[in-house]
Protein backbone atom coordinates (compact mmCIF):
# COMPACT_ATOMS: atom_id res chain seq x y z
CA UNK A 1 0.00 0.00 0.00
CA UNK A 2 1.60 3.28 -1.00
CA UNK A 3 1.46 6.13 1.55
CA UNK A 4 0.08 9.75 0.35
CA UNK A 5 3.14 11.87 1.97
CA UNK A 6 5.02 13.38 -0.18
CA UNK A 7 7.95 16.00 1.07
CA UNK A 8 6.77 18.34 4.16
CA UNK A 9 3.97 20.78 3.91
CA UNK A 10 2.14 21.82 6.49
CA UNK A 11 -1.46 21.91 6.02
CA UNK A 12 -2.92 22.94 9.67
CA UNK A 13 -3.52 20.52 12.47
CA UNK A 14 -4.48 16.94 12.33
CA UNK A 15 -8.33 16.62 12.80
CA UNK A 16 -8.29 14.70 15.81
CA UNK A 17 -11.88 14.72 16.01
CA UNK A 18 -12.39 13.81 12.44
CA UNK A 19 -13.55 9.69 12.67
CA UNK A 20 -10.60 7.38 11.55
CA UNK A 21 -10.26 3.65 10.41
CA UNK A 22 -7.68 0.83 11.31
CA UNK A 23 -8.04 -1.60 8.39
CA UNK A 24 -4.30 -0.68 7.08
CA UNK A 25 -2.67 -2.06 10.40
CA UNK A 26 -3.76 -5.72 10.98
CA UNK A 27 -0.33 -8.05 10.11
CA UNK A 28 1.50 -5.04 10.39
CA UNK A 29 4.52 -5.30 12.82
CA UNK A 30 5.39 -2.93 15.57
CA UNK A 31 8.53 -2.08 18.07
CA UNK A 32 7.69 -0.28 21.03
CA UNK A 33 10.30 0.57 23.54
CA UNK A 34 9.43 0.89 27.73
CA UNK A 35 6.72 -1.45 26.20
CA UNK A 36 5.88 -3.53 29.14
CA UNK A 37 3.98 -1.07 31.45
CA UNK A 38 2.37 2.35 31.68
CA UNK A 39 2.02 4.70 28.46
CA UNK A 40 3.96 2.05 26.65
CA UNK A 41 1.92 -0.95 27.59
CA UNK A 42 -1.36 1.16 26.15
CA UNK A 43 0.20 1.47 22.88
CA UNK A 44 0.65 -1.89 23.08
CA UNK A 45 -2.65 -2.91 23.67
CA UNK A 46 -4.19 -0.60 21.36
CA UNK A 47 -2.09 -2.00 18.48
CA UNK A 48 -2.68 -5.29 19.39
CA UNK A 49 -6.41 -4.72 19.70
CA UNK A 50 -6.53 -4.04 15.54
CA UNK A 51 -4.15 -7.18 14.36
CA UNK A 52 -0.54 -5.49 15.23
CA UNK A 53 2.41 -8.21 15.85
CA UNK A 54 3.98 -6.02 18.33
CA UNK A 55 7.73 -6.27 19.91
CA UNK A 56 7.99 -5.21 23.48
CA UNK A 57 10.93 -3.88 24.23
CA UNK A 58 11.76 -3.26 28.17
CA UNK A 59 14.30 -3.79 30.84
CA UNK A 60 11.80 -4.86 32.79
CA UNK A 61 11.79 -8.94 31.87
CA UNK A 62 8.96 -9.94 34.52
CA UNK A 63 6.53 -7.24 33.38
CA UNK A 64 7.37 -8.13 29.69
CA UNK A 65 7.07 -11.63 29.89
CA UNK A 66 3.79 -11.70 31.66
CA UNK A 67 2.57 -8.86 28.54
CA UNK A 68 3.43 -11.45 26.43
CA UNK A 69 1.92 -14.48 27.87
CA UNK A 70 -1.09 -12.09 28.12
CA UNK A 71 -1.34 -11.11 24.89
CA UNK A 72 -1.28 -12.84 21.35
CA UNK A 73 1.22 -11.34 18.64
CA UNK A 74 3.53 -9.97 21.29
CA UNK A 75 7.21 -10.94 21.80
CA UNK A 76 9.26 -9.21 24.84
CA UNK A 77 12.61 -8.65 24.09
CA UNK A 78 14.57 -7.41 26.82
CA UNK A 79 16.29 -4.02 25.72
CA UNK A 80 18.29 -1.20 27.44
CA UNK A 81 17.59 1.40 25.20
CA UNK A 82 20.45 3.28 26.38
CA UNK A 83 22.83 0.94 25.14
CA UNK A 84 23.48 0.30 21.42
CA UNK A 85 24.17 -3.64 21.44
CA UNK A 86 20.88 -3.77 22.71
CA UNK A 87 18.72 -2.13 20.54
CA UNK A 88 20.04 -3.70 17.39
CA UNK A 89 19.60 -6.54 18.93
CA UNK A 90 16.05 -5.86 19.58
CA UNK A 91 15.58 -4.78 16.16
CA UNK A 92 17.06 -8.15 14.12
CA UNK A 93 14.54 -10.37 16.76
CA UNK A 94 11.96 -7.88 15.56
CA UNK A 95 12.81 -8.95 11.82
CA UNK A 96 12.76 -12.40 12.75
CA UNK A 97 9.56 -12.37 14.45
CA UNK A 98 7.59 -10.36 11.77
CA UNK A 99 5.37 -12.54 9.92
CA UNK A 100 6.52 -10.55 6.74
CA UNK A 101 10.17 -9.66 7.75
CA UNK A 102 9.08 -6.22 8.39
CA UNK A 103 8.88 -3.38 10.56
CA UNK A 104 6.15 -1.14 10.05
CA UNK A 105 5.98 1.41 13.09
CA UNK A 106 8.59 1.94 15.84
CA UNK A 107 7.76 3.65 18.96
CA UNK A 108 9.92 5.63 20.54
CA UNK A 109 8.77 5.16 24.07
CA UNK A 110 11.29 4.42 26.77
CA UNK A 111 12.05 7.21 28.80
CA UNK A 112 12.82 8.03 32.71
CA UNK A 113 12.41 11.07 34.95
CA UNK A 114 14.27 11.46 38.14
CA UNK A 115 15.90 14.52 40.69
CA UNK A 116 17.23 16.58 38.81
CA UNK A 117 21.39 16.93 39.18
CA UNK A 118 21.66 19.92 36.76
CA UNK A 119 19.30 22.05 38.76
CA UNK A 120 19.83 20.88 42.26
CA UNK A 121 22.31 23.11 44.66
CA UNK A 122 25.01 21.58 46.16
CA UNK A 123 25.67 23.85 49.26
CA UNK A 124 27.93 26.76 50.22
CA UNK A 125 31.06 24.50 51.31
CA UNK A 126 30.11 21.85 48.76
CA UNK A 127 32.01 22.18 45.71
CA UNK A 128 29.32 21.24 42.34
CA UNK A 129 29.62 17.75 41.68
CA UNK A 130 29.48 16.24 37.88
CA UNK A 131 25.57 15.99 37.25
CA UNK A 132 24.14 12.18 36.86
CA UNK A 133 23.05 12.49 33.28
CA UNK A 134 21.08 9.26 32.78
CA UNK A 135 18.31 11.14 32.15
CA UNK A 136 19.60 12.70 29.03
CA UNK A 137 21.38 8.86 28.35
CA UNK A 138 17.59 7.07 27.99
CA UNK A 139 15.58 9.54 26.38
CA UNK A 140 17.49 11.46 24.32
CA UNK A 141 20.77 9.07 23.31
CA UNK A 142 18.14 6.11 23.33
CA UNK A 143 15.58 7.51 21.62
CA UNK A 144 18.76 8.72 18.78
CA UNK A 145 19.57 4.84 18.62
CA UNK A 146 16.04 4.16 18.52
CA UNK A 147 15.83 6.97 15.14
CA UNK A 148 18.90 5.04 13.39
CA UNK A 149 18.05 1.89 14.16
CA UNK A 150 14.21 2.52 12.50
CA UNK A 151 15.13 4.31 9.46
CA UNK A 152 18.18 1.98 8.48
CA UNK A 153 15.51 -0.91 8.47
CA UNK A 154 13.05 1.00 6.72
CA UNK A 155 15.53 2.26 4.19
CA UNK A 156 16.55 -1.05 3.51
CA UNK A 157 12.68 -2.13 3.15
CA UNK A 158 11.58 0.48 0.92
CA UNK A 159 14.28 1.84 -0.90
CA UNK A 160 15.68 5.56 -1.18
CA UNK A 161 13.10 6.66 -4.06
CA UNK A 162 9.59 7.62 -3.46
CA UNK A 163 7.36 4.82 -5.26
CA UNK A 164 3.78 3.61 -5.38
CA UNK A 165 5.69 0.35 -3.76
CA UNK A 166 6.65 1.60 -0.67
CA UNK A 167 4.73 0.37 1.95
CA UNK A 168 3.94 3.08 5.01
CA UNK A 169 6.01 3.33 7.97
CA UNK A 170 6.36 5.55 10.88
CA UNK A 171 8.45 6.43 13.88
CA UNK A 172 6.71 8.26 16.70
CA UNK A 173 8.63 10.32 19.40
CA UNK A 174 7.91 10.56 22.75
CA UNK A 175 7.39 13.79 23.74
CA UNK A 176 5.36 15.30 26.62
CA UNK A 177 3.94 18.46 28.18
CA UNK A 178 7.38 19.55 29.16
CA UNK A 179 8.32 19.82 25.68
CA UNK A 180 6.94 22.75 25.21
CA UNK A 181 5.49 23.83 28.84
CA UNK A 182 7.81 25.92 31.02
CA UNK A 183 8.38 23.05 33.75
CA UNK A 184 10.27 24.59 36.81
CA UNK A 185 13.22 22.25 38.34
CA UNK A 186 13.02 19.99 35.83
CA UNK A 187 16.03 21.23 32.80
CA UNK A 188 17.40 17.47 32.23
CA UNK A 189 13.76 16.52 31.63
CA UNK A 190 12.67 19.28 29.47
CA UNK A 191 15.53 19.24 27.51
CA UNK A 192 15.25 15.36 26.90
CA UNK A 193 11.59 16.45 26.10
CA UNK A 194 11.83 19.00 23.52
CA UNK A 195 14.97 17.19 21.85
CA UNK A 196 11.79 14.95 20.11
CA UNK A 197 10.87 18.11 18.59
CA UNK A 198 14.64 18.70 17.04
CA UNK A 199 14.48 15.10 15.82
CA UNK A 200 11.48 15.50 14.30
CA UNK A 201 11.87 18.72 12.56
CA UNK A 202 14.68 17.34 10.64
CA UNK A 203 13.67 14.17 9.69
CA UNK A 204 9.90 15.29 8.42
CA UNK A 205 11.69 16.75 5.32
CA UNK A 206 13.38 13.38 3.97
CA UNK A 207 11.10 10.14 5.21
CA UNK A 208 9.33 10.33 2.39
CA UNK A 209 12.10 9.34 0.72
CA UNK A 210 11.98 6.23 2.55
CA UNK A 211 8.22 5.76 2.22
CA UNK A 212 8.43 7.25 6.39
CA UNK A 213 6.38 9.35 8.42
CA UNK A 214 8.13 10.84 11.37
CA UNK A 215 5.77 12.23 14.39
CA UNK A 216 5.59 13.13 18.18
CA UNK A 217 2.75 12.03 20.96
CA UNK A 218 3.38 14.27 23.70
CA UNK A 219 1.21 13.20 26.93
CA UNK A 220 0.21 15.41 29.65
CA UNK A 221 0.02 13.84 33.00
CA UNK A 222 -0.47 10.05 32.95
CA UNK A 223 -0.77 8.08 36.09
CA UNK A 224 1.94 5.48 35.60
CA UNK A 225 5.21 4.43 37.29
CA UNK A 226 7.18 7.93 36.05
CA UNK A 227 6.54 9.47 39.33
CA UNK A 228 5.66 8.19 42.59
CA UNK A 229 2.04 7.98 43.64
CA UNK A 230 2.31 10.57 46.20
CA UNK A 231 3.25 13.02 43.18
CA UNK A 232 0.13 11.94 40.93
CA UNK A 233 -1.83 12.64 44.49
CA UNK A 234 -0.54 15.70 45.01
CA UNK A 235 -1.25 16.64 41.17
CA UNK A 236 -4.76 15.33 41.39
CA UNK A 237 -5.21 17.35 44.58
CA UNK A 238 -4.59 20.82 42.93
CA UNK A 239 -7.28 20.05 40.82
CA UNK A 240 -5.29 19.27 37.60
CA UNK A 241 -7.24 16.62 35.52
CA UNK A 242 -5.28 13.84 34.40
CA UNK A 243 -4.94 12.14 30.85
CA UNK A 244 -5.22 8.27 30.38
CA UNK A 245 -3.46 5.39 28.87
CA UNK A 246 -6.21 4.16 26.79
CA UNK A 247 -6.67 8.07 25.46
CA UNK A 248 -2.92 7.84 24.65
CA UNK A 249 -3.26 4.48 22.48
CA UNK A 250 -6.17 5.81 20.50
CA UNK A 251 -4.18 8.77 19.55
CA UNK A 252 -1.39 6.25 18.41
CA UNK A 253 -4.08 4.59 16.60
CA UNK A 254 -4.97 7.69 14.77
CA UNK A 255 -1.51 8.50 13.84
CA UNK A 256 -0.52 5.06 12.40
CA UNK A 257 -4.03 4.99 10.45
CA UNK A 258 -3.47 7.88 8.53
CA UNK A 259 -0.66 7.84 6.37
CA UNK A 260 -1.04 11.79 5.50
CA UNK A 261 -0.05 12.57 8.92
CA UNK A 262 4.24 13.23 9.33
CA UNK A 263 5.42 15.82 11.25
CA UNK A 264 3.24 16.52 13.99
CA UNK A 265 2.79 16.29 17.62
CA UNK A 266 -0.42 15.92 18.91
CA UNK A 267 -1.16 16.50 22.99
CA UNK A 268 -2.67 13.47 24.63
CA UNK A 269 -4.69 16.06 26.92
CA UNK A 270 -7.50 14.16 28.76
CA UNK A 271 -10.77 14.88 27.95
CA UNK A 272 -10.99 18.19 29.82
CA UNK A 273 -9.66 19.64 26.70
CA UNK A 274 -10.30 17.54 23.74
CA UNK A 275 -13.55 15.55 23.43
CA UNK A 276 -11.13 12.44 22.08
CA UNK A 277 -8.14 13.16 24.79
CA UNK A 278 -5.87 14.33 22.35
CA UNK A 279 -5.72 17.21 20.06
CA UNK A 280 -3.14 18.71 17.84
CA UNK A 281 -1.82 22.46 19.15
CA UNK A 282 -0.17 23.05 15.53
CA UNK A 283 2.85 23.74 17.55
CA UNK A 284 5.43 22.46 15.20
CA UNK A 285 4.89 25.36 12.08
CA UNK A 286 4.72 29.01 12.25
CA UNK A 287 1.48 29.79 10.51
CA UNK A 288 1.11 33.21 11.83
CA UNK A 289 4.43 34.41 11.06
CA UNK A 290 5.86 35.00 7.56
CA UNK A 291 8.96 36.22 8.68
CA UNK A 292 9.74 32.49 10.32
CA UNK A 293 8.59 31.00 7.69
CA UNK A 294 11.10 33.10 5.14
CA UNK A 295 13.83 32.38 7.89
CA UNK A 296 13.03 28.78 6.82
CA UNK A 297 13.20 28.84 3.78
CA UNK A 298 16.40 30.43 4.41
CA UNK A 299 17.61 27.72 6.51
CA UNK A 300 17.28 24.90 3.78
CA UNK A 301 18.45 26.82 0.64
CA UNK A 302 21.99 25.23 0.98
CA UNK A 303 20.69 21.79 1.31
CA UNK A 304 16.87 21.49 0.09
CA UNK A 305 14.91 18.40 0.51
CA UNK A 306 14.59 18.04 -2.94
CA UNK A 307 18.61 17.49 -3.31
CA UNK A 308 18.04 13.74 -2.21
CA UNK A 309 17.86 11.46 0.76
CA UNK A 310 21.90 11.72 1.17
CA UNK A 311 23.97 14.33 -0.50
N1 LIG B 1 3.17 9.43 32.59
C1 LIG B 1 3.26 10.69 32.29
O1 LIG B 1 2.68 11.56 32.97
C2 LIG B 1 4.04 11.11 31.07
C3 LIG B 1 3.82 12.42 30.59
C4 LIG B 1 4.55 12.83 29.48
C5 LIG B 1 5.44 11.97 28.87
N2 LIG B 1 5.63 10.72 29.37
C6 LIG B 1 6.59 9.87 28.66
O2 LIG B 1 5.98 8.63 28.32
C7 LIG B 1 6.99 7.61 28.27
C8 LIG B 1 6.54 6.41 29.09
O3 LIG B 1 6.43 6.82 30.44
P1 LIG B 1 5.45 6.13 31.51
O4 LIG B 1 4.77 7.24 32.18
O5 LIG B 1 4.67 5.06 30.89
O6 LIG B 1 6.55 5.56 32.51
P2 LIG B 1 6.65 4.16 33.32
O7 LIG B 1 7.80 4.37 34.22
O8 LIG B 1 5.34 3.77 33.89
O9 LIG B 1 7.02 3.12 32.18
C9 LIG B 1 8.23 3.21 31.49
C10 LIG B 1 8.62 1.84 30.97
O10 LIG B 1 9.87 2.02 30.29
C11 LIG B 1 10.81 1.07 30.77
N3 LIG B 1 12.16 1.64 30.67
C12 LIG B 1 12.68 2.66 31.38
N4 LIG B 1 13.96 2.88 31.01
C13 LIG B 1 14.23 1.99 30.01
C14 LIG B 1 15.37 1.71 29.22
N5 LIG B 1 16.50 2.39 29.36
N6 LIG B 1 15.29 0.72 28.31
C15 LIG B 1 14.14 0.02 28.16
N7 LIG B 1 13.05 0.22 28.89
C16 LIG B 1 13.08 1.20 29.81
C17 LIG B 1 10.39 0.77 32.20
O11 LIG B 1 10.87 -0.50 32.62
C18 LIG B 1 8.86 0.82 32.09
O12 LIG B 1 8.32 -0.42 31.71
C19 LIG B 1 8.29 8.27 28.74
O13 LIG B 1 9.05 8.65 27.61
C20 LIG B 1 7.81 9.50 29.48
O14 LIG B 1 8.77 10.52 29.50
C21 LIG B 1 4.95 10.28 30.46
Amino acid sequence: MSQSVQGYTHNGPVGCSLPFDTKNLNGKTAIVTGGANGLGEGYVRALVAEGVNVCIADLNEEKGKKLEAELKGTKYIQCNTAIWEDQAHLFHEAVSFSPTGKIHYVVANAGIHRPDEVFLYSGDDQEPQKPDLSTIDVNIQGTLYTAKLASHYFIKQNGQKPSPQQEDTCLVLIGSGAAFLDCPRAPQYCASKWAMRGIMHSLRRTAFYYGSRVNIISPWYVKTNILSEEAFAHVSSLGVVLATVEDAGQCLLRILSDTGINGHSIFVSGRKWAAQGYMDLDLEDYAGSPLIQEIQEDQVKSAPAELGLFV
